[in-house]
């Protein structure tokens, strides 16, 4: 079975297309390589714009995994036009040029983002999402031009994942459980922005875990699943992870607390996946932690841009747009 992972490159792509490998798929990766190539030398690795992907050479493969895109709301609101491109257009183009090709399954990398500020419910996929932000509003855009393409022999399947965090290859420390930790070891203090905010999360590998449960699921599936581990309050990750931390240095972290408003504040139930994919992930936050150390001496410069989605692109803008000058 051949699978293309369309943005394969980056942090999710890093870890799911080792796991896709190791299943027996054949994979070619297709990507900008905007934050490099970290993945084994082994995968083909296609260095493209996706909106130059064309229906024939989109017709061998059997499923396309769309993991491309702006992955965060900094740099959404840098550039939002830029993000409505890649988040919303890109997704529909690839799935209609998918079809058109045969491709028998699509699925696309969501985000819990489009809940937007829900108030003490559990969100399931039936519930209104409501955002109002530049990121969540192309993620639905996205998940909608894709998802209302699905027919008998087309699957579309858009996974609403919570925020993942972990160690990946292609690292990012802009990722809530990520950020905490390197914040707690290089400067021994947490900072929560607001502790009563919430969030669902899910380590790296278990994304990976439910993309995989995707391709593989009976032909005949189609939808929108939320995927997280575990809903949790700012307040309570935080507390994990400094106690973790603790443990596993031996050096004190303090935690200290704001009160920001945040525009995002979403619970959500994952029955869906769990009883259609049978995704039942299992690692906690400390799980999550502990990974983390354990690789922490891959990290070496913690501050170094490539880390940082926000910092690469406003340095690779910068350099486009100085060199169209
Ligand atoms: N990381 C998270 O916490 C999280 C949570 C929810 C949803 N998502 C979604 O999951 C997907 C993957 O997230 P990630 O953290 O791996 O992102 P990432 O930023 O690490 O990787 C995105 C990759 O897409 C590539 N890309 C972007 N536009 C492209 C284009 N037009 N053509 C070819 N390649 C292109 C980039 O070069 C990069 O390698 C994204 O769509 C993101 O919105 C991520």
């Amino acid at each position: 079975m051949r699978v293309m992972v369309a943005g394969g490159a980056g942090y999710i792509g890093s870890v799911f297309v080792p796991l896709l490998l190791e299943q027996g798929y054949q994979v070619d990766v297709v990507d900008l390589l905007w934050f490099g190539n970290h993945l084994p030398p082994n995968v083909k690795v296609i260095k493209k714009d996706l909106f130059d992907c064309t229906a024939d050479e989109l017709a061998k493969y059997d499923s396309i995994v769309f993991l491309a895109g702006l992955s965060n709301d900094p740099m959404a609101e840098f550039r939002p036009s830029m993000n409505f491109i890649h988040n919303a257009a890109l997704p529909s183009y690839l799935a209609y040029t998918a079809k058109k090709a045969g491709v028998r399954r699509f699925v696309y990398a969501s985000s819990c983002s489009v809940y937007g500020y829900t108030v003490d419910k559990l969100y399931d996929e039936d519930c209104p999402v409501t955002c109002g932000y530049p990121y969540g509003i192309s993620k639905l855009q996205g998940e909608r031009g894709v998802l209302q393409m699905a027919d008998e022999k087309f699957s579309t399947i858009a996974l609403r994942q919570g925020t993942i965090s972990g160690h990946s290859p292609r690292m990012r420390f802009d990722l809530i459980v990520n950020t905490m930790f390197r914040n707690a070891v290089c400067e021994g203090t947490i900072t929560i922005n607001n502790p009563a905010i919430w969030r669902p999360i899910l380590d790296v590998r278990e994304t990976s875990l439910a993309f995989l449960r995707a391709v593989q699921a009976d032909p005949s599936v189609s939808g929108v699943f939320n995927v997280a581990s575990e809903n949790l309050t700012v307040g309570q990750i935080g507390g994990i992870v400094a106690k973790e931390v603790e443990r596993l240095t031996g050096d004190k972290v303090e935690i200290v607390t704001k009160n920001v408003q945040d525009f995002r504040n979403y619970k959500v139930s994952c029955d869906r996946a769990r009883s259609v994919l049978g995704f039942a992930p299992k690692f906690t936050i400390a799980d999550i932690v502990r990974n983390l150390h354990r690789h922490i001496e891959e990290y070496d410069d913690f501050a170094d841009d490539a880390f940082f989605n926000i910092k690469v692109f406003h340095n690779q803008l910068a350099g486009t747009l100085k060199a169209a000058a």
